[in-house]
């Protein structure tokens, strides 16, 4: 079988053997190249004062971890700036927050220019190579100005926006038409999948054909919705043998018979945690009952920290956890617990298990796998309820939750009520038929989908 090259901005921690601490996805993309060998490829997380001339290559068994540092000028252009100051918000609908420089798009340019001719050296005749995210658009285009024959594959892991949207960005036909040159792209859902086939009808003059088939630019490829997933069956072993940890025990003490709403998310401007937190306040304020009888947990580790944008998010939510806080707690109850750090997947995974309401409500998510992996988490015998955006791409798969508007507040802290009174057999009816669905659509059957599609995708370069 070809080996499989992964590019993607963030590579996995090598760890020989695995440990069991990586994310999902990880796991996922190493069980592909385990079985074919392979390369991962991408930013080793560090910033130097030159560039690095050639990748830092590390071999453990079949997969080699090749990573480049980033210059602070690269850094600065490319990630915190075109990447995550203009993709980032656009891509999630938040034309206000972009903010475009030419300077930062030729930065996002020259490193993928960069990337790709570093990687060049280390491809061989044959292999597939699969981009992940929308830090890499423009690397398939770089890659076969090359010289790369290769077969290329896109994956999107944030939403894709709607065509008048997307028109705001001043370089959009450009990037379409280098995103066009993977031989297969894939979006999370069909929502995205649909935005991006209206583009090219209305905005490229392209056409959209039978079974994904796309042609534009004088191109021609595949365009399909690949849901990502979660290791369904691993996820609940881990809750499973995390119900017991000193950590869950001292959450289950620590609670003494409330009722636990969690939430885990990076602090981050799409998550809708002001909102969240309002929603809340709403279910305190409407419905006293509640008060001393409920605990929100959220978890939500720093991200982007040397944005402002991130900045002034993370100073409102600890304004408004704080104001929840000080006017409802009791000298034995504080009803929020706001936590700004990350924990090891199995305590999270355990901390998900004790929970009666897993809170997820992004403002906007390309999938969400927190809504996912709360769902694999819980006690079959008694399964807690999920409350999901209707903006997460998870709500199109897991209709077993209870789905709200996370702009209407008082519409989410309703639903929150809700929530917390359900009768055991309807939460064991939702949860039964979410989980029947995680547990056939789970990671490897996401990553197989789109290998199976794309290594039968003619590529371009071959035709050419
Ligand atoms: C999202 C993106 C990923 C990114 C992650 C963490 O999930 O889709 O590509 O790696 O956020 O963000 P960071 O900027 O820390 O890599």
């Amino acid at each position: 079988m070809n080996r499989l090259v992964v590019v993607s901005n963030r590579v996995a921690p090598v760890r020989r053997g695995g440990t069991g601490a990586e994310g999902g996805l990880a796991v996922a993309m190493q069980g592909a190249m385990k079985d074919r060998g392979g390369v991962w490829f991408g930013w080793s997380g560090n910033t130097v004062a030159h560039d690095s001339s050639q990748a830092k290559v590390i071999e453990t068994g079949r997969i080699s971890y090749a990573t480049l540092d980033l210059t602070q000028r690269d850094y600065n252009e490319y990630y915190t700036g075109f990447a995550n100051s203009v993709l980032w918000p656009l891509f999630h609908y938040r034309l206000d927050l972009t903010d475009f420089s030419r300077r930062d798009m030729a930065g996002y340019h020259r490193v993928n220019a960069m990337f790709a001719s570093r990687l060049l050296p280390l491809l061989k005749d044959g292999d597939v190579i699969w981009v992940h995210d929308y830090h890499f658009i423009p690397l398939g285009a770089y890659l076969r100005q090359a010289g790369s024959r290769q077969k290329l594959g896109f994956f999107l892991h944030i939403p894709w926006p709607p065509m008048e949207l997307l028109a705001t960005l001043p370089n959009h036909e450009a990037l379409v038409r280098d995103l066009c040159t993977y031989d297969l792209i894939g979006f999370q859902t069909r929502t995205d999948l649909h935005a991006f086939e209206a583009y090219i009808r209305e905005e490229a003059g392209g056409e959209v054909l039978s079974g994904g088939r796309i042609k534009a630019f004088g191109r021609s490829t595949l365009a399909k919705a690949f849901p990502i997933s979660i290791d369904t069956e691993e996820v609940a072993k881990l809750a499973r043998r995390a119900e017991h940890s000193p950590q869950s025990r001292r959450l289950r003490e620590s609670l003494s018979d409330r009722q636990l709403i969690t939430g885990v998310d990076r602090l981050d401007y799409t998550k809708g945690l002001t909102e969240r937190l309002e929603a809340y306040q709403h279910l305190l304020a409407g419905y006293p009952a509640y008060r001393g009888q409920v605990t929100l947990l959220q978890i939500a580790p720093p991200s982007r920290g040397d944005l402002s944008d991130y900045q002034q998010m993370r100073q409102q939510v600890e304004a408004i956890a704080g104001h929840i806080n000080g006017r409802f707690a009791e000298f034995d109850w504080s009803p929020v617990r706001y936590l700004n750090r990350g924990f090891k997947r199995q305590t999270l995974m355990g901390f998900l298990r004790l929970s009666d309401v897993g809170l997820v409500t992004p403002l906007r998510d390309g999938m969400n796998l927190v809504a996912k992996e709360f769902v694999a988490a819980q006690p079959p015998e008694d399964p807690g309820v999920l409350v999901l955006s209707r903006f997460a791409g998870a709500a199109r798969e897991l209709d077993g939750a209870l789905i709200v508007n996370p702009y209407d507040i008082e519409g989410v802290g309703d639903t929150l009520a809700r929530a917390l009174s359900m009768a055991l057999p309807e939460r064991r009816e939702r949860w039964e038929a979410m989980f029947e669905r995680l547990s056939r659509h789970d990671l490897a059957a996401w990553r197989n989908a789109f290998m199976t599609n794309l290594d039968a995708a003619p590529c371009a370069a071959a035709a050419a």
